[in-house]
């Protein structure tokens, strides 16, 4: 697992980078560098991941021709504000999406799907992981933002459908998607002011995720339920109301997308 010194990812001038052939998982790298963190913003990449994590357990399956990264930096706020982050990376992954994908068709066709998810024709096309480490003396979060966006292939996955930025347009590489993901995450980040842009980048992310009214199908654990998109709460929480007139808030789960039509 050792760092390649010639490479062409380049984040913007004040982060710093460290580029793998191989890790376990990029997120690990930075959660195993978090206790002696200096401060300076550090994108972790690698070409390829043997452990590759995705949310609620589940394995991020990561051949070489994606991008695998991880941002680790210090948010300068509690870790509480810390978890807005989730809908801040959203909106900064889906704005890359948007950049690669240029005038292609396909860009009318992003969408974000609660918390996180970014598709492309409803299909998958990249996922976010965040973790946090806490200094014991400071009480000071360092955040892992863990991002995989899938660009030459993507895994054929039996509970949903997926895609690859190169079925849409030609002449994309891990190294083009790096430089417009390390510039729009950090334009994301600075609008969110730590945490006292929330309302902004809150309305950003309703502005490109489901619409208000659509029905939403929500598994949380083994339990599944269905009902209509309400918005965000304050904190971020999915807010369901259900068939009863029930208002559900969602904080933990996943939003089930069903298949395209024409794949039927
Ligand atoms: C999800 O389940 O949607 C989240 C997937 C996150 C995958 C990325 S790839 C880079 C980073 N390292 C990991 O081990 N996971 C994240």
């Amino acid at each position: 697992m050792s760092e390649l010194s010639l490479h062409t990812f380049e984040p913007p001038s004040d982060h710093k980078v460290s580029v793998f052939d191989e890790l376990d998982s990029t997120n690990q790298e930075a959660l195993r560098r978090a206790p002696d963190f200096d401060g300076t913003p550090l994108w972790i990449v690698a070409r390829r991941q043997t452990k590759g994590r995705g949310r609620e357990g589940r394995n991020w399956v990561s051949e070489p021709g994606n991008l695998y990264t991880s941002f680790l930096f210090r948010p300068q706020c509690s870790l509480s504000t810390a978890n807005q982050l989730s809908f801040v990376t959203g909106v900064g992954v889906f704005e890359t999406v948007r950049s690669v994908l240029g005038s292609s068709p396909q860009a009318e066709q992003i969408r974000l799907k609660w918390p996180n998810d970014i598709l492309v024709d409803r299909k998958k096309i990249a996922g976010i992981l965040i973790e946090s480490f806490l200094a014991s003396q400071s009480h000071e979060p360092v955040i892992a933002i863990g991002i995989g966006i899938n660009i030459a292939h993507h895994p054929v996955l039996p509970d949903r459908e997926t895609t690859h930025l190169g079925a849409h347009v030609g002449g994309v590489n891990p190294e083009l998607v790096f430089s417009a993901l390390s510039r729009e995450l950090d334009q994301s980040i600075e609008q969110w002011d730590r945490g006292r842009n929330f309302d902004l980048i809150r309305q950003h992310w309703s502005e490109r995720a489901h619409n208000p009214g659509e029905r939403l199908s929500v598994r949380v654990g083994n339990n599944r339920f269905e009902g209509v998109f309400n918005g965000l709460d304050d904190d971020g929480a999915l807010k369901i109301k259900l068939d009863t007139g029930e208002l559900k808030r969602v904080t933990v789960g996943d939003v089930l997308i069903p298949r395209p039509s024409s794949d039927r």
